[in-house]
């Protein structure tokens, strides 16, 4: 059968991820996805850096926005970043274009998302973007799909992981905020402006998402109260630790007949309740539907292997002919958000 042909923009942690994810586990994709899944060309502001994989068998391209238009290409998988600019470009060239669309930007998606899925829509194909909340774990299809029939009144979780990853290691070793968060660059868990994950911006972009995929409403970021964790200091953990709770940076939506409440802001989370027990790199999150009850998912929420593990699992939806609303529903059946204040709670 015909292989779906793929274009990489973007070769950082988490393209590197996916170019040996399908090296490496090739023959079941190909098994699963009913076809082979081929990268065919890639594109990097860098051609010379060593990424630890193979990349001289791919065609190169300088500008990713040309990968579209290109008549060998069937799918574009985006891992540039950045809300604007060249990914945005490229997104709208690519639906476009008729062309299906996987993309790890949550900001992207959190400011331009319903726009870029009522193109998806327009011209009958996916737009896909499981990496760009928790990582690894399947919340996007979790929410979107598993727990589809039900009433969803709250979600809320763990959304950053190099909040947590600094969190965990200030607590647990007693290390210096800067010191732990260079770490957590180097480990390619921080954004490249990761001011981005420590002011709490990174996860209201998934907040912002994972709201609208509970409550079937537009995505609606700008409302959202942020706080993050810039100001936490290593006497706040050892004093919440002396009373037994944990410090996490926690997302949290609510709809109610008030309106839709969105925050995210360190809270103090007692060791009896489970999101004090998700360290380092994880991320969690939790939903309540009316009839499936409590939802808890967790998993690696950031780094090479558990994205690119998103990644490929929207192009195996892709490669199976997939094409179904990249939110709850198609868009113009979102209900408009009314949002609350905290004081309407
Ligand atoms: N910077 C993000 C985080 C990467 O730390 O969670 C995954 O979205």
């Amino acid at each position: 059968s015909q292989p779906l042909r793929v274009a990489l923009a973007g070769l950082g942690t988490v393209g590197a991820g996916v170019v040996k994810l399908i090296d490496e586990n090739r023959a079941l994709i190909e098994r699963r996805a009913g076809r082979p899944i081929e990268i065919v060309a890639v594109s990097a502001r860098d051609r010379s850096r060593d990424r630890g994989v193979d990349l001289s068998r791919f065609a190169w391209v300088d500008d990713a926005t040309t990968l579209a238009a290109s008549g060998d290409v069937d799918v574009v998988v985006e891992l540039v970043g950045g809300s604007d600019g060249p990914a945005l470009t490229l997104a709208r060239d690519t639906l476009g274009a008729g062309k299906p669309f996987v993309t790890a930007n949550k900001a992207m998606i959190a400011h331009h998302g319903l726009e870029l899925a009522e193109l998806a829509e327009q011209k009958g194909v996916a737009l896909k973007y499981e990496a760009a909340v928790a990582g690894g774990i399947p919340v996007i299809k979790g929410l979107r799909e598993g727990a589809a029939a039900n009433v969803i009144s709250h979600v809320f979780g763990i959304l950053n992981g190099t909040c947590n990853y600094i969190l965990t290691e200030m607590e647990e070793k007693g290390s210096d905020f800067a010191e732990v968060l260079a770490e957590a660059q180097r480990l390619g868990y921080a954004e490249a402006d990761p001011s981005f994950d420590i002011d709490g911006i990174d996860a209201a972009h998934k907040l912002s998402i994972l709201s609208s995929l509970a409550f079937g409403t537009a995505v609606d970021f700008d409302s959202i109260q942020v706080t993050g964790i810039r100001h936490i200091i290593a006497a706040d953990i050892a004093e919440a630790a002396a009373l037994g709770f944990r410090v996490r940076l926690v997302g949290h939506g609510e709809e109610s007949s008030k309106g839709l409440f969105q925050r995210v802001h360190p809270c103090l989370v007692p060791l009896s309740h489970p999101l004090a027990h998700v360290s380092g790199s994880l991320n969690a999150v939790v939903a309540h539907g009316n009839f499936v009850g409590r939802l808890f998912f967790q998993g690696r929420g950031a780094g090479e292997g558990p994205t690119a593990s998103a990644v490929v699992a929207d192009l195996i939806d892709i490669a199976r002919g997939e094409t179904g609303p990249a939110f709850a529903m198609p868009v113009a059946a979102l209900a408009k958000p009314a949002a609350a204040s905290a004081g309407d709670r």
